[in-house]
């Protein structure tokens, strides 16, 4: 059978490098481009039957502008982008290509992604989404097909707003003024582990998790949740003490357990 080609621009590191060898265990040839490599964009559009856009959110709408319109109709324009309203509108309007809208939902730093969740917004064309399908539940991760203002609602709580409330954990520790190193000498088993997910945001990918919160237009929605939960805890310990809060808290349980 003939070995299906994929050029992924910016397949040279992250999750443009973890799709890069997914896809080469499943047979395909893979080339893959970044800002310095001898292979570009067009020479990606010219060798390949798939491309992906695997750069950052900052970049994303560029490279879809330039690669779109080099395709036809029977390739495949698919991204790994964080969102997904956006970009899929974009590969539709610059574009004759197929078009799906993809993301998986963990980083390129895992070893084993079999059990994870993946989201596909298939937006034109029939002929390659069982393949793509087809690749990510060989390898045992969770597909789901949603449309790509779900996808990015969804990804309001699960990634903004848990982003934020991370960073500002993070930023109210900094400010305490206390070094971690004294705080860690009176932590326990779930500070350290809050500890370790504030490490990942700040120090790791600060951009993403910065795009990810910034770019998503229900984010403001989600601050007005996540403040007026703030100052409604804080009202009760300030008027009622440990009753009222007790009673929200186990109100809020009630709801989501
Ligand atoms: N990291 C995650 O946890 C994660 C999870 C799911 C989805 N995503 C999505 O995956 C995409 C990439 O994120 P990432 O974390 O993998 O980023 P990354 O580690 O910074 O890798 C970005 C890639 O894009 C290339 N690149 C950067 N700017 C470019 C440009 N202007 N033109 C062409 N290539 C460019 C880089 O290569 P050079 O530096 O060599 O140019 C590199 O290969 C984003 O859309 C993100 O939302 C990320």
């Amino acid at each position: 059978m003939k070995k299906i080609k994929v050029g992924i621009v910016g397949g040279t590191k992250g999750m443009g490098h973890w799709f890069a060898g997914l896809l080469k265990k499943e047979g395909c040839i893979v080339h893959v481009s970044g800002r310095k490599t001898k292979l570009q964009i067009n020479d990606l559009a010219r060798l390949s039957d798939v491309i992906v856009v695997a750069v950052p959110i900052s970049a994303t709408a560029d490279v879809i502008r330039q690669v779109g319109p080099l395709l036809s109709t029977d390739q495949l324009l698919m991204d790994l982008t964080s969102l997904k309203k956006e970009p899929v509108k974009l590969m539709l309007a610059n574009s004759r290509a197929e078009v799906i809208g993809c993301h998986p939902l963990f980083g390129p730093q895992l070893k084993d992604a079999s059990g994870q969740n993946v989201i596909l917004c298939p937006a034109r064309g029939k002929k390659w989404l069982g393949w793509l399908k087809g690749v990510f539940k060989k390898n045992k991760l969770i597909v789901l097909e949603s449309a790509s203002g779900k996808h990015d609602k969804m990804m309001a709580i699960v990634q903004a707003l848990n982003h934020l409330n991370t960073i500002s954990l993070g930023m109210a520790l900094a400010q305490t003024n206390i070094t971690l190193a004294e705080i860690n000498k009176f932590s326990t088993p779930i500070f350290r582990t809050k500890l370790d997910i504030i490490r990942k945001v700040f120090t790791e990918s600060p951009e993403l998790y910065v795009d990810i919160i910034t770019r998503n237009p229900e984010t403001g929605k989600m601050l007005d949740i996540y403040e007026k939960a703030l100052k409604d805890i804080r009202g009760k310990i300030k008027t009622g003490g440990q009753e009222k809060s007790q009673k929200a808290v186990k109100k809020a349980a009630e709801k989501l357990f």
